[in-house]
């Protein structure tokens, strides 16, 4: 059977892939951003996993205000690197595990979410930047990958408990299929950020690291925080760290911590990873 062995999650800032295409990962103001990474690099050699179920959120490159799917899931056999307005950044096209996929929509459809089904789909930064960090610059992504796309743009987005419900639903459809596989789950996005208006390049490092602390100590107190608090401590674009709790959810009631890195600033935005595996 399909097995869910670990789940990391990680900002997925666009000049930190900006920075990766361009050349500049050594440079003073980018090595201990990435730095911070070296550790996961040579974990997940290590991991080898078959398939990585991808919670990020589309920046108006996949969809806009025609549509809003609240969760998306991508059951394509691949998804193109989009276009945000510099051209399609230079890595792999994404490869999709459309069986899996297709299997989770419709464990997670009669598990009563009622999952958008993605047949056709660009990828932007909020899915390669992700990938581009955890395996660097390749040729072929090593994983297949389902992309689980989270409306955090436009207002409503999911609260926090269903994020971590649907996390739930996800680990029983994984569970449930047959192949064996090793599976991980990332949530990316985040951590505190702003980017238009007065409080623009709101940075909220306590926050930030009690946010990182209580994913292991106490899920169940993120789990009830209303958006009003991610809005206000962790600026306007901070509110996509509800993707976080689809991972964490996913996981299970225990976890343990095998890495965090957390820094500030890239961009304008404070960069938070951590890596998490289940335990009994
Ligand atoms: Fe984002």
């Amino acid at each position: 059977m399909a097995r869910l062995t670990a789940g990391l999650t990680t900002s997925h800032i666009p000049a930190v892939g900006a920075a990766m295409d361009l050349g500049k990962t050594g440079e003073d103001y980018w090595q201990p951003v990435f730095a911070g990474y070296d550790w996961t690099r040579q974990w997940e050699t290590a991991q080898k996993p078959d398939v990585v179920v991808l919670v990020y959120n589309d920046h108006a490159s996949a969809f806009d205000m025609k549509v809003i799917p609240t969760f998306a899931i991508g059951c394509a056999d691949s998804f193109p690197i989009a276009d945000e307005g510099w051209g399609p950044r230079p890595v792999p096209v994404v490869e999709g595990h459309a069986d899996l996929a297709w299997h989770i929509a419709q464990s997670c459809i009669l598990d009563e979410f009622d999952m958008t089904i993605i047949n056709e789909m660009a990828v932007d930064h909020g899915l390669t930047v992700p990938l581009s960090l955890i395996f660097g610059q390749v040729a072929k992504w090593p994983v297949k990958v389902i992309p689980v796309a989270v409306n955090v743009v436009t207002y409503p987005p999911p609260t926090g408990n269903r994020c971590w419900l649907l996390g739930e639903a996800i680990a029983r459809a994984v569970a449930s299929y047959e192949e064996d596989l090793n599976v991980q789950i990332w949530g990316t996005g985040g951590m505190s950020h702003q980017l238009q208006g007065p409080r623009a390049g709101l940075i909220n490092r306590e926050w930030d690291t009690a946010f990182l602390d209580r994913l292991t100590a106490d899920p169940e107190a993120l789990r009830r925080m209303p958006h009003i608090e991610y809005l206000r401590e962790a600026g306007s674009e901070g509110i996509e760290l509800v993707m976080w709790l689809i991972m964490r959810g996913a996981l299970g009631p225990k976890v343990r911590e095998l890495h965090r890195h957390y820094h500030v600033p890239a961009s304008n935005t404070a960069v938070g990873h951590i890596v998490l595996e289940p335990a009994p």
